[in-house]
């Protein structure tokens, strides 16, 4: 019988979550998606939090259990009665009744944090941007969306620090791909939709053979598309680095290797009829197509599809 496969995107607040969600949603078609966002599972309220002085990065203040409880119900295809946590209000709204369909991505903060939620995933992504573009990203989003003012924002970062560190952080080592976007050293602009992607490949899954990326990096060392090998947290790891700057020739090639594996993303490449692939907001608001971004899309995509092959 099958179940549906389940993606996690793990990372802390204004990490790139909610971006990298819609885009592999789009890619495996919206109506095969349930999307669920575990800060729907935190325990205290916008006030309560205040009053208590806890932030909503702390394990305590999240239902971790049921979070863990309704991962595995999903897992079996079972329907949840999900919370709602609103952003806009901060407080709670009445729950969610929620069928899983064919995928599930479960997009959070702490996702990762117990053996048993970590257990319920088929592929598990943690975001990693560097700490100041995080806090750029934090901040506009928190002043366009949210309602803060900026000084709030940084302020609100520098108390959750801590928390950060001890309990988002982490869960790093519990992923199988860590996606890291990157500005180049000679461009501070983050937001011209340029940025390089450094993907961690852990050996906890079967990605795909890059090795032809090995030849290309030799050949040409400057190359906008590189493989390497890395630690990561103790451990040894592909790395698989992508520029901004790439041509679609260099990544087409990329995108061959993932396509003669898994032919479902032979259309999805096809730029044309999917304007949605690596699509990223520029800094007016603007639409820019970002090769890094669609290859991180594509590269996850594969696996979901792969997990489909393997255990349905
Ligand atoms: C961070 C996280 C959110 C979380 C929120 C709670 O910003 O990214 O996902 O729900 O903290 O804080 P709030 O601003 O809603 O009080």
């Amino acid at each position: 019988m099958s179940r549906p496969i389940i993606l996690g995107i793990v990372g802390d607040s204004a990490a790139g979550k909610t971006t990298l969600t819609k885009g592999i949603a789009q890619i495996l078609g919206t109506d095969n998606v349930t999307l669920i966002c575990t800060d729907d599972y935190h325990r205290y309220d916008r006030q309560q939090r205040a009053e208590i002085g806890i932030t909503a990065l702390h394990p305590d203040c999240n239902h971790l259990d049921i979070m863990q409880q309704h991962l595995s119900l999903l897992r079996t295809g079972q329907p949840i009665l999900k919370p709602v946590y609103s952003h806009k209000t901060g407080t709670f709204e009445p729950p969610q009744y929620i069928k899983p369909n064919k995928f599930v991505i479960i997009e959070g903060l702490l996702g990762y944090s117990t053996r048993a939620a970590r257990e319920c995933y088929d592929v598990r992504v943690y975001l990693a941007p560097p700490e100041d573009l995080r806090a750029k990203w934090k901040v506009k989003r928190d002043t366009q969306k949210r309602g803060y003012t900026p000084e709030q924002v940084l302020a609100e970062l520098e108390k959750r620090e801590p928390d950060s560190e001890q309990f988002i952080r982490p869960q790093r080592q519990w992923s199988d791909i860590v996606v890291s976007f990157y500005p180049p050293c000679d461009d501070h602009d983050e937001a011209n939709g340029h940025l390089n992607v450094r993907l961690v490949l852990r050996p906890t899954i079967p990605h795909p053979d890059f090795t032809p990326i090995i030849k290309l990096t030799n050949d040409d060392s400057g190359s906008a598309i590189r493989l390497g090998l890395d630690r990561d947290m103790g451990k040894p790891v592909d790395v698989l680095e992508v520029d901004g700057h790439a041509t679609l020739e260099q990544v087409n090639k990329l995108e061959h290797i993932l396509c003669s594996d898994m032919p479902y993303l032979t259309n999805v490449c096809d730029r044309e009829s999917n304007p949605e692939l690596g699509k990223v907001a520029g800094t007016t608001g603007e639409t820019l197509q970002s090769y890094p971004l669609a290859l991180t899309q594509l590269i996850i995509t594969y696996h979901m599809l792969k997990a489909t092959q393997i255990y349905q």
